[in-house]
């Protein structure tokens, strides 16, 4: 007797959210991204960082290159206290700029030049308000004195609120959400504050990273958290508020970056991205029902596209419940990238044209 197992299509998916850096790296994560996805979100934080749109246009040419035709990268820029007010307009005029990036200095990978304090930056908060230009936050206080373990809920306290007050109309993203706090937050907001919810914080709590040894590889920014951060997460993402859609904030990093005695922050998830998201959805809803792939379909390929204000997409992805082992490493002339969960099995395979 054969057994059917689920297998169902949606819209080939967004992540609003990716890293997918430059030169022998990108020519690689770009490939992967655009197997999986038909549109991201590129953060801008290289060395140099991407600071304006004639940069952000260059680095748009140099992924379209790496990552084949059918791709569309949505460009950033990255936010600095010398940003100008024009650099805003530029970006607004021309199109393919999608969002400015909030780094506050020294929260995470190449983010030293990001702003140091959010007054110096006013004036162009309000150009992008009037602009409907989005802000795109990485939501976390950087002072020392502050538990790692606390640095989203303190942002929210200290930043974000006040923020929201003074700039009411201002499109913010709230990147990868860690807490129930930050869920809370986003979800008694206006319409016009959404968040990205990535699968490694769908998936695991601070003990995968912490309990029977140290796992670089689950190291990220924002860090890991408790359990009952990631339940929250889970609910934001399963609902039907239209404000929390994918974003995986997938970040490589050469193996011995992250198997080091200061290993930096990062999950590489890309390749399997959608499989890993469908292992949280198929977990709580049980993918083999319509209305759940429905959720699904919502949270990877039109919420996210609602509020950027895009078409969805044409294309169709399809998933199959068949299990299939994570590569070990994937290879590349910088050395080797270990993506997360490298060696084990998933239950879902995405099934490629041959
Ligand atoms: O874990 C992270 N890695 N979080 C970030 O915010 C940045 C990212 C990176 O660029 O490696
Ligand atoms: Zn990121």
């Amino acid at each position: 007797m054969t057994s059917f197992s689920t297998s169902f299509s949606i819209i080939k998916p967004d992540d609003l959210h990716v890293h997918l850096r430059d030169g022998a790296l990108l020519e690689i994560v770009a490939k992967h991204t655009a197997r999986q996805f038909s549109r991201a979100i590129i953060m801008p934080n290289l060395v140099p960082p991407v600071t304006n749109t004639q940069l952000a246009g260059e680095y748009k040419a140099r992924i379209e290159k790496a990552a084949g035709q059918g791709f569309e990268p949505l460009m950033t820029l990255y936010l600095t206290d010398n940003t100008e007010m024009q650099e805003i307009q530029k970006a607004a005029e021309n199109g393919f700029v999608k969002g400015a990036k909030l780094y506050p200095a020294g929260a995470t990978t190449n983010s030293d030049s990001g702003v140091t304090d959010i007054s110096k930056i006013y004036h162009v908060l309000e150009e992008m308000q009037k602009q409907g230009l989005p802000l795109l936050i990485h939501g976390e206080v950087t002072n020392a004195d502050i538990d790692i373990f606390d640095r989203e809920k303190v942002f929210i306290e200290a930043i974000l609120a006040p923020l929201t007050a003074k700039f009411p109309d201002l499109k913010i993203v709230f990147e990868h959400i860690t807490t129930k706090d930050a869920a809370e937050f986003v979800a008694a907001s206006g319409q016009n504050i959404a968040a990205t919810i990535t699968a490694h914080h769908l998936l695991f709590n601070r003990n995968h990273m912490l309990a029977g040894g140290i796992r670089p590889h689950y190291y990220c920014l924002p860090i890991l958290k408790r359990n009952i951060h990631r339940e929250a997460l889970q609910k934001a993402a399963l609902g039907d508020s239209g404000k929390f859609f994918a974003g995986t904030d997938s970040a490589p990093h050469i193996l011995a970056k992250k198997e080091s005695s200061c290993g930096c922050a990062g999950c590489y998830t890309a390749a399997y991205a959608l499989e890993l998201y469908a292992q949280v959805f198929d977990k709580a809803e049980d993918l083999s029902k319509p209305a759940s792939q429905a959720k699904f379909e919502n949270f990877m390929s039109k919420f996210g596209a609602d509020f950027y204000g895009l078409p969805y997409n044409n294309e169709q992805i399809t998933l199959h419940k068949i299990s299939q082992k994570i590569a070990e490493k994937i290879s590349t002339p910088e050395g080797d990238i270990i993506p997360l969960l490298a060696g084990e099995e998933i239950d879902w395979s995405v099934v490629y044209a041959a």
